[in-house]
């Protein structure tokens, strides 16, 4: 509060947390003891490093805490950042303290994330709005803490800046997404493997992505027909590869709308088997099929195309109109055929995807395109800018890498990325492995200015 209070205001280059709190006080809201983040200047943000560190003599680091820093605001540069188990408030109740030998970068520590649950209630429902945080903290400062932050959940995220980002289209938003967002943990008759090297994406739930922060899920729908009930037909799959059955996740999405103001965007982007004829028909009654459970177990919620869509290259409806009707899940198909007779459903949305394993030809081609969406002509008023490398058969065959080491790749430069290049143009952002990242925390903060815009 006080590094708040000591802001210059006239500097152009204040953190931009800061510039949103301070928006915040000025219209009247107070800043709560349990303000999460706060800095003088710059930034520092807790991620969780994705890939395995093997330690000789020891058992395997897992989920190991990075610390991450960007002062490129700041006149002078913190000379340390350190890792707290709560609110830092000394150095002397560090976990760890590190020097900060550049103006951004980050430093991966020997501590876990360990086994956490979602604090304030979000376990298991509906807990207490707004930011919260887990055990991790970071601090940086000189002698004093000049800054800090921690790894947190923003369940409420929409609801808690309603005044500002509901004024915003759906397609002026930024919104934080998940790539693969089912592939975060087997669950089939012969699997409940949590970690592999290249079908799972995630690690999260799809309750914990959405408690988190995550508001966009990228789906990919299998159909498996020997199965007897037709609602266990329907799986999340990476390619050919069955994960989780498909209703348990609905439910989950369900729960959350139920019990939240927030707006959610979800996309059947990929049906890998069981939706086509060889001859590349659509197999009418799979894909009815998909759409009636999706009634069934969402209907309430969904926003029809129908009746909210604002036609072609137009950014769609405003959150506000929304959240009014009580219509908050907007449902995307990738198939047009399917989309022209079921007229309600949202049309494709496009993917911005590099099809690349080398992380320099993700970001050219994503710089290059971030840039020309939405096309003019664009049926859907959303777009998803698909943050991850891909790997090549060779890479898998050979077992070159993983998922987790693919993410660890990108998800520092993808934060980066948003808060610099993208920051005008991004929609959504979908990720692997999304807590290697702060695009929630980043998304949130551009999208309140750009509702300070308007
Ligand atoms: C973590 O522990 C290893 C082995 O004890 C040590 O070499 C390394 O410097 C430590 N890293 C950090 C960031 O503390
Ligand atoms: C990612 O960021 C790091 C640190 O700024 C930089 O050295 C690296 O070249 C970046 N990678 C890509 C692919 O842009």
């Amino acid at each position: 509060m006080r590094a708040v209070a000591r802001l210059p205001p006239n500097r152009m280059a204040v953190s931009f947390y800061a510039v949103a709190l301070l928006a915040a006080t000025a219209l009247g809201a107070s800043i709560s003891p349990s303000q999460v983040e706060s800095s003088a200047c710059g930034r520092v943000w807790v991620t969780v490093h994705s890939p395995t560190i093997r330690v000789t003599g020891a058992s395997d680091l897992l989920d190991a805490i990075e610390l991450n820093w960007d002062f490129n605001a700041c006149s002078n540069v913190p000379t340390q950042i350190g890792l707290f188990d709560d609110r830092p408030l000394s150095w002397v109740s560090a976990l760890a303290v590190y020097p900060v030998s550049s103006i951004e970068g980050h430093v991966v520590t020997n501590f876990s994330l360990g086994d956490v649950s979602l604090p304030a209630g979000w376990e298991s429902g509906t807990g207490i709005r707004g930011p919260h945080c887990l055990w991790p903290w970071a601090g940086a400062g000189d002698s004093q803490i000049l800054a800090h932050n921690c790894l947190k959940i923003q369940p409420t995220w929409m609801e808690d800046n309603a005044e500002k980002i509901n004024r915003l289209r759906v397609g002026e938003l930024a919104i934080p997404g998940t790539h693969n967002a089912g592939a975060w943990r087997f669950d089939t008759e012969i699997s409940s493997v949590t970690r592999d090297s290249f079908v799972l994406c995630q690690d999260r739930s799809v309750w914990a992505q959405l408690v988190h922060g995550i508001r966009y899920f990228d789906f990919r729908i299998g159909y498996y027909d020997f199965y007897a009930k037709e609602e266990d037909r329907y799986w999340l799959n990476h390619n050919l590869i069955r994960v989780r059955p498909l209703v348990p996740l609905l439910r989950e999405i369900r729960v959350f709308l139920d019990s939240t103001k927030e707006v959610v965007f979800l996309d059947a982007h990929h049906f890998p088997i069981g939706f086509y004829e060889q001859n590349g028909a659509p197999i009418r009654h799979v894909h009815e099929g998909l759409i009636r459970i999706v009634q069934n177990e969402l209907g309430p919620h969904l926003a029809l195309a129908t009746q909210f869509s604002t036609g072609s290259g137009t950014r769609g409806p405003t959150v506000q109109s929304l959240v009014d009707a009580d219509k908050r899940l907007l449902f995307s198909y990738v198939d047009n055929n399917i989309v022209l007779e079921n007229s309600w459903l949202w049309p494709i949305l496009p993917h911005l995807w590099a099809n690349t394993n080398s992380p320099t030809e993700l970001f050219a081609f994503l710089d290059r395109t971030i840039g020309t969406y939405p096309q003019p002509s664009a049926r859907s008023p959303l777009y998803s800018a698909m943050a991850q490398t891909t790997p090549t058969v060779i890479d898998i065959l050979f077992l070159r890498g993983s998922v987790r080491e693919n993410a660890d790749d990108v998800n520092r430069n993808v934060t980066a990325r948003l808060t610099g290049k993208w920051r005008n143009q991004a929609n959504i952002v979908s990720t692997d492995f999304f807590l290697g990242n702060d695009v929630i925390d980043v998304s949130i903060a551009i999208s309140l200015e750009r509702a300070g815009r308007l």
